[in-house]
């Protein structure tokens, strides 16, 4: 294949995967979205193996058959609550094909290079690897902390901040020895050290980081798997892989940007693993009983209402409670009672979470609205329905100072006249601790799982319309 022709088509893939980020800023185009997405990626596949030679053909397409049969079966398993750490450990396979790809072309290099080319290709060899292993690392522990195989909690060592430094000095020392040396074997010893260190340097950083916090994490290694494909895109000189990771590594660093900011968190001071994270506990003590309600007396509280506002959470996408929600919201609207949705942007286990569960559940679009549209519109609301959701909506963000999500921006619910929350137990959120909403006097504890509940209020509502 000409290069021409393989050059344009490549530009041709960009321009998809740029339309399609496009398209997936807003919920109406998000469809459209993906389509250019699968387009582009299935030109750039396509495209790809045509231009490899005869001989590449017997390892890449056994390969490509054996990953897209793993592939599929694992995506047609999985739950969508469990998408999050499915997405962590493709993080970290993206990964660890850079650190392969660079090693690869550390011992065998495509020319013979001398000069100015050598000490470029060196220092893309040396990035390369040390994105890649930060991001290998740093996935699994996410992995871990999201399908709960290891603590959500942030471990923070004594001395953590000395310790990420020395290792980035001792990165930045090895990696002037690495590009200085001529010989093969310093060079090889270089780059293992290095490897290794960037290893530890990955568990490090992911596991100070916890709790309320871990949405950051998940876009920054998201991330950084786009900035592993760009390193890997310079060492195999693969325009189309520059682009796609320069794509992916800046939408994922402007995600972590906006989730700081709507967790009221410094950009700089989560990634460099819980930087100013003091290990204070709440000092405000909890007073009050809970006041459980039943099924048919919500239904009875909610038919009568003139705004009901209805929180997902986490426990909505655990109990696939969201179709039958849209039902409830159907026949609310039908009755003239102005029913909205209010989204928090760290709702669920990962970014626009809930906006995916309501789309598939054929939520309209126009009364889904996010929390600075909707936080002032809880005072004048009839009932607020909170459906498996807890640190979102925990007053004790802005009233206690020491707790360990003090200053992240909440849903007020409790400016509503009442608040029915629908969860299992008492039991605490992801964050891991105490919510004051549950003992308010304007709230109603619905016990049981969500869905099972929001059956029952349908069935209350049907039988009373
Ligand atoms: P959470 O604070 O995790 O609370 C979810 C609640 O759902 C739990 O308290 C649980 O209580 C309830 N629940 C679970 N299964 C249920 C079921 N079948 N029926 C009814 N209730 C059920 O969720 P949230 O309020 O959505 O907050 C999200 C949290 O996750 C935040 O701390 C956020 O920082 C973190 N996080 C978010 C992301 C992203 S990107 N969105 C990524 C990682 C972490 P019971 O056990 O009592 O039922």
């Amino acid at each position: 294949m000409s290069a021409g022709l393989l050059t344009t088509c490549y530009l041709g893939a960009g321009i998809l995967f740029i339309l399609s980020l496009g398209g997936l800023s807003h919920p109406e185009t998000s469809r459209r979205g993906n389509y250019y997405g699968v387009i582009g990626m299935a030109i750039a596949i396509i495209i790809t193996v045509f231009s490899l030679k005869t001989h590449s053909y017997v390892t890449v397409l056994p390969a490509m058959l054996v990953g897209g049969i793993i592939g599929t079966f694992v995506a047609n398993r999985v739950k969508m609550t469990a998408m999050p750490e499915l997405v962590a450990i493709l993080h970290s396979f993206v990964g660890l094909a850079a650190v392969l790809v660079g090693f690869n072309n550390f011992l065998e290099p495509i020319a013979n290079l001398a000069g100015a080319e050598k000490i470029i290709h060196d220092i893309e060899v040396y990035l390369g690897i040390f994105i890649g292993a930060i991001t290998f690392s740093g996935s699994i522990v996410a992995f871990g902390k999201l399908s709960e195989k290891i603590s959500g909690k942030p471990l923070l060592l004594p001395a953590r901040h000395w310790l990420n430094l020395t290792i980035d000095i001792s990165i930045i020392i090895i990696g002037y020895w690495f590009i200085t040396t001529e010989d093969f074997q310093t060079g090889l010893i270089a780059l293992s050290i290095m490897t290794g260190l960037a290893l530890i340097f990955g568990v490090h950083m992911v596991m100070a980081i916890g709790g309320a916090d871990m949405p950051v994490v998940v876009s920054m290694l998201n991330s950084y798997s786009g900035w592993a494909a760009a390193a890997t895109g310079f060492m195999l000189s693969n325009n189309l892989l520059i682009i796609t990771g320069a794509l992916v590594g800046s939408s994922g660093a402007i995600l972590s940007y906006i989730m700081c900011r709507a967790m009221n968190r410094n950009f700089l001071s989560v990634i460099a693993g819980g930087f100013g994270t003091t290990s204070v506990s709440s000092q405000i003590q909890i007073h009050g009983e809970v006041t459980p309600i039943s099924a048919s007396d919500t239904a009875d509280m909610i038919k009568d209402s003139q705004s009901v506002i209805i929180v997902p959470g986490y426990g909505m996408a655990v109990s696939h409670a969201q179709h039958i929600i849209n039902e409830i919201a159907n026949i609310l609207r039908k009755r003239g009672v102005n029913m909205r949705f209010a989204i928090h942007p760290v709702a669920g286990r990962m970014p626009g979470h809930m906006n995916v569960l309501l789309a598939e559940a054929k939520v309209p679009y126009d009364i889904v609205f996010e929390m600075d549209e909707i936080n002032k519109d809880f005072a004048d609301t009839d009932v607020v329905i909170v459906i498996g959701a807890n640190d979102i909506v925990n007053p004790a963000a802005l009233e206690d100072p020491c707790s360990p999500i003090a200053g992240m921006p909440v849903l007020e619910v409790w400016r509503a006249k009442n608040v029915i929350v629908s969860k299992r137990s008492m039991a605490t959120g992801y964050a891991g601790i105490d919510n004051p909403l549950f003992y308010k006097e304007n709230t109603h504890m619905l016990f049981g799982d969500a869905k099972t509940r929001m059956d029952e209020i349908l069935a209350g509502l049907s039988t009373q319309s």
